[in-house]
């Protein structure tokens, strides 16, 4: 077991946000060269309607594939029963749900209140789902660029309603607000609140402090971290809204640390060209793909 499991997120957080919708089969070659550099769990695609979210209408084929790559943990977002009963029928085998702190980003990304969305991930927890995993992601955890300011006490309390629903909470910083001191004081009061439950941290890095966060987080315990290759990334639904932390970069500095993470830097390297190949006018990201590793750099080990 490595020490720090990496959940890939680009074919979802990433392509929903891309100026430019993916070939099927460049997805599948994509995420098939993302397993092979050592990731074990990839959100590969959210079940929504495909009118609102082109990039996402092959999901079902890509978590099908997906599903034959040895030791993969292959996850889908479902913002509703609807997407829950889609990915449940397409064999994901997590789900997660984006349940949002801020009332506003709420309403604009599922149309429903935080309350009204904590009530649907209850209607998706009571229907039959043998062998899934259920993850609740608390989005703009760390504030929001529709309402600003999220109340500390309303991640508390949904994180809380989510962890009875739910095998396993994240909180998500969609916007990129959050910073270190924010982030340690947050998962502190989530983890005393829930313990084990919280699990999960995803960052965005629109304001630069993407790994300082990522870091903040491992230093409070957290070993499960969303990233994005090449730092794709944003939800449509929340203006100014850009990139995750980027994988590549993630990787590095834990590994760097002496901390393994499973994945192969080289081989990552390979299937970033995979992506840049595939969606050439979108703009990518990341310091190590450019700068290069380190002279005489060794894994962990
Ligand atoms: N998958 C496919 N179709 C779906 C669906 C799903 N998960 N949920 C609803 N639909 C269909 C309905 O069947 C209905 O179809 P019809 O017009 O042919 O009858 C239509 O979409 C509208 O359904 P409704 O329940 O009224 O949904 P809505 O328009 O209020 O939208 C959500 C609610 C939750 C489906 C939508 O806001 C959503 O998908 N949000 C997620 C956005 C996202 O991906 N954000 C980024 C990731 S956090
Ligand atoms: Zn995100």
């Amino acid at each position: 077991m490595s020490e720090i499991h990496i959940c890939e997120v680009g074919p979802r957080d990433g392509l929903q946000n891309a100026k430019h919708l993916m070939p099927t089969q460049a997805k599948k070659a994509w995420i098939g060269a993302l397993a092979a550099a050592g990731l074990r769990e990839i959100e590969v695609g959210s079940f929504v309607p495909p009118k609102l979210i082109p990039a996402m209408a092959d999901t079902a084929e890509i978590v099908s594939f997906a599903k034959t790559l040895p030791g993969l943990k292959v996850v889908a977002l479902a913002p509703n029963l609807k997407g829950f009963q889609r990915a449940l029928e397409a064999g994901a085998h997590k789900v997660t749900f984006p349940v949002s702190a801020s009332r506003l980003h709420s309403e604009s990304n599922v149309r429903m209140t935080p309350e009204q969305m904590v009530e649907e991930v209850r209607k998706c927890a009571q229907h039959p789902h043998p062998g899934v995993e259920l993850e609740g992601a608390v989005s703009t955890a760390f504030g929001c660029t529709l309402q600003g300011p999220v109340p500390e006490d309303d991640v508390v309390r949904i994180a809380a309603r989510l962890a009875e629903l739910c095998d396993c909470v994240a909180l998500a910083d969609t916007v990129g607000y959050a910073n270190p001191a924010q982030v340690r004081r947050i998962f502190r009061r989530v983890k005393s609140e829930i313990g084990e439950k919280l699990e999960g941290a995803h960052f965005h890095d629109t304001r630069g402090l993407g790994l300082a966060n990522a870091l903040a987080a491992y230093e409070e315990g957290v070993r499960h971290f969303d990233s994005s290759m090449g730092g794709l990334g944003g939800c449509p639904f929340a203006p100014g809204a850009s990139g995750n932390v980027v994988t590549e970069d993630l990787v590095f500095m834990f590994e760097a640390m002496g901390l393994d993470t499973g994945i192969d830097l080289e081989a990552l390297f390979k299937a970033r060209a995979l992506l840049s190949s595939a969606i050439p006018e979108e703009p990518i990201y990341g310091h190590i793909p450019l700068a290069g590793l380190p002279k005489g750099f060794s894994r962990h080990v």
